[in-house]
């Protein structure tokens, strides 16, 4: 599982809610279990090298279970808080997805907020959670990869296995090994950081330009370096990719005529530094600024207003409007020919792994399958079944990834 050699690997997003606008209730569609499984059969057919199952709306572990009867290669990269679930029953809910789906299970470690984590029984100040973590994710691939000798952390103690353990037919015999679980993950702070080069395989973050996401993967790159680890770089972005340049902008506007200027205000109490207020805020980005003030005065800017590079878009998405600057609401933006040199620029500067969606998820799954798939050196460990064929240009071979900086 790993994209060592020169192509990306695109995933999709396998995680409810879907629809139009699924951001405004009336753009949300009424979905459920046959939904998910309709869209998960169509990542896996569409050759996606797998989907982003996130902690906001099904069970995870419950939710890639649930479709492992129709799909046969996609892999799951689900999110996990650790300490929601003891990690020994962890390792052994990993252990039975990965055997029944031929290793397709992947987690996505990430240590969610202040906000989000006392609501579900978690109660460490942030940098105290990413010191439970390290020994939640070492305890976890220990007893993963069968050890039987128990953990003794701070935090976590499992004691060794006696050797009477397990029922039945399974009684003293030796526990069955695993290779090293994949563990992906995130985590911006300096204790984020810590923790991620210490305990992560793939290192994910949220984009911004290429510039600047490659500088943050360099330094995080010579943090692990400094350990002697070398890490693999993903990001995040929602995609609107259309034939021509004019068509995906008039999508993109056209999501912009159906989002609420409520929306628009609640992203930004979001992303406000503290103490900083929706009337009063001032950004050092004079466009940002321009946009408070339309969006104070409540009406929305032109889709254009939130394009902070090239097909780069910071308009209205489900993970957030970011009219402050590029976070979890990312876009790329444009015609498949922009769309995939962009995705090079990223790769050129280090990023290997593209999780993306679009609304409807299955819609624009089946866009980006068509359009996009045919431009991109894809490295999906299996030959991608082109919708278009046709359309297959020779890719370019991306420049070398930049070397960590010292
Ligand atoms: C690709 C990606 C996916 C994420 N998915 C989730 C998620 O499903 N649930 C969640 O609470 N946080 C998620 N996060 C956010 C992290 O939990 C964390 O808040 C963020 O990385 C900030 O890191 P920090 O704690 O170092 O500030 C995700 C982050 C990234 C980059």
């Amino acid at each position: 599982m790993s994209n060592k050699n020169n192509g990306v690997r695109i995933l999709w997003y396998l995680t409810a809610p879907d629809g139009q606008v699924p951001w405004e209730a009336d753009g949300r569609w009424q979905t459920g279990f046959g939904h998910l499984q309709q869209l998960a059969g169509t990542i896996d057919k569409l050759g996606y090298y797998g989907a982003l199952l996130a902690t906001g709306a099904d069970e995870v572990n419950v939710l890639a279970a649930s479709v492992l009867s129709v799909t046969s290669r996609m892999k799951f990269v689900a999110a996990v808080y650790p300490g929601l679930i003891a990690p020994a029953k962890l390792a052994q809910i990993a252990q039975t997805i990965n055997r029944f789906s031929g290793n397709r299970l992947v987690y996505n470690a990430v240590n969610g907020s202040d906000a989000m984590l006392p609501a579900q029984g978690i109660h460490l100040a942030h940098d105290e959670r990413y010191a439970y973590s390290l020994e939640y994710w070492e305890a976890f691939q220990r007893l993963y990869a069968g050890s039987t000798e128990g953990y003794d952390g701070k935090y976590i103690q499992i004691a060794p296995r006696p050797a009477n353990f397990g029922g039945g037919s399974q009684r003293g015999a030796p526990p069955p090994r695993y290779e090293p679980f994949e563990l992906w993950g995130a985590g911006t702070s300096s204790a984020g950081v810590a923790h991620s080069v210490r305990s992560l395989d793939v290192y994910l973050s949220f984009a911004n330009t290429p510039q600047k996401l490659g500088d943050k993967f360099r330094n995080v790159g010579a943090e692990a370096a400094k350990i002697g680890r070398q890490l693999e770089y993903g990001t995040r972005l929602q995609i609107i990719v259309r034939e021509t340049e004019e068509e995906a902008w008039e999508y993109a506007e056209y999501l912009v005529s159906r989002t609420s200027v409520e929306y628009a205000r609640q992203s930004i109490e979001r992303q406000l530094p503290p103490g900083e207020s929706f009337d009063t805020y001032v950004s050092p980005d004079p466009q940002v600024n321009r946009n408070l003030e339309q969006i104070r005065a409540g009406r929305l800017p032109k889709a254009r207003d939130y394009e902070i590079y090239p097909n780069i878009w910071t308009g209205p998405a489900l993970h957030g409007f970011n009219v402050l600057g590029p976070a979890q609401g990312t876009t790329l933006v444009g015609s498949a020919e922009n769309v995939a040199a962009r995705i090079r620029e990223f790769q050129e500067q280090g990023v290997g792994t593209f999780i993306l969606s679009g609304w409807p998820l299955i819609e624009e799954a089946y866009r980006v399958a068509d359009l996009l798939f045919p431009l991109l050196d894809l490295d999906h460990g299996f030959d991608v079944p082109l919708l278009s064929p046709h359309k297959r240009r020779s890719v370019p071979a991306a420049a070398p990834a930049l070397p960590a900086a010292a």
